[in-house]
């Protein structure tokens, strides 16, 4: 059914007194509770202690993901967008990135570089939620707007360039025909930004149905099988990967046991089927 209207999440939030965020926005706590698992491991892929932090004071009656893949595909998906950015921000250090569907997510902690410009933008009532852990700063400030919506677009063009885009397990949750029309408006207005964001493909969706009813969250409504189709949208496909497969330069920093033991994990993680694409618009 999309994104609930305002009123529908009104509604919800008066029924639910311990989690007052709306279905697709209460998600946010798996990816943010599988990092800050990764974070308290004794030999991490990453530290997220920020993440640590929230999850320790947010009182959540979600069923947390279990340790093991799902968890492990976050990590890795984490790691991999944070890289992609890395390499963005090496290149272009006053740049501006911008997290669409950002949750609870602190990729800013983990790659700010401290010239980068940096926009958190998700839905009103999960920026009110991040809004009691984060603060805005000169370089820094967070949205409340759709990113389905046009009204946040001026705000970003009022940051310097070049752009880069994130939508880091976003996109998945809204229907196909909302995502192209928003792939093909940032493309439209910002020619050369790099935009990252992951697709799962369709054979993917079934059990990920099961797992959403489970937990009472909104259930998956976008699939594609082919990445490269978007490119009609007036993107180019620079990269695509499953988690098991990440980018060169990662790989030679992961330790040893992933960097062997990842590609063996294709059959398990590739019945997942997520890859991470990141697109250039124009
Ligand atoms: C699975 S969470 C991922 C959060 C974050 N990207 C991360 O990796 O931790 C999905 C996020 O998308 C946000 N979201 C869903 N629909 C949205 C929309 N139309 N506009 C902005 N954010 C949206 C939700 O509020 C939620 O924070």
């Amino acid at each position: 059914s999309g994104v609930r209207s305002n009123e529908d999440m009104a509604e919800r939030q008066t029924a639910r007194q311990t989690v007052e965020l709306g279905d697709v926005q209460r998600t946010l706590f798996f990816p943010l509770a599988a990092r800050a698992r990764e974070t308290r491991k004794k030999r991490p892929l990453l530290r997220d202690l920020k993440a640590v932090e929230i999850v320790e004071s947010v009182d959540f009656e979600l069923a947390p993901i279990a340790p093991g893949p799902t968890a492990l595909v976050v990590t890795l998906r984490t790691l991999i967008m944070d890289w992609w950015v890395r390499q963005f921000l090496a290149g272009h250090p006053g740049g501006t990135v911008i997290e669409l569907g950002t949750g609870l997510n602190t990729r800013f902690e983990r790659t700010d570089n401290g010239t980068a410009h940096w926009i958190d933008l998700d839905l009103p009532d999960t920026i009110e939620l991040r809004r009691r852990f984060f603060a805005d700063t000169e370089r820094r400030q967070m949205l409340a707007a759709s990113l389905l919506d046009e009204d946040w677009l001026p705000a970003a063009e009022q940051r310097p360039g070049p752009y880069f885009f994130v939508a880091d397990g976003v996109l998945a949750y809204l229907r196909e025909e909302d995502v192209t029309g928003m792939l093909a408006r940032i493309a439209g207005r910002f020619p050369g930004a790099m935009i990252a964001f992951d697709t799962v493909t369709r054979a993917s969706t079934g059990q990920e149905l099961k797992m959403a009813a489970k937990r009472d969250v909104a259930p998956w409504q976008w699939a594609c099988d082919d990445p490269r189709s978007l490119e009609r949208l007036g993107l180019r496909l620079i990269e695509s990967v499953p988690v098991t497969r990440p980018p060169a330069g990662l790989r030679a920093e992961l330790p040893a046991r992933y960097r062997y033991l990842l590609p063996l994990g294709d059959p398990i993680f590739g019945k997942r089927g997520l890859s991470l694409n990141l697109f250039q618009a124009g």
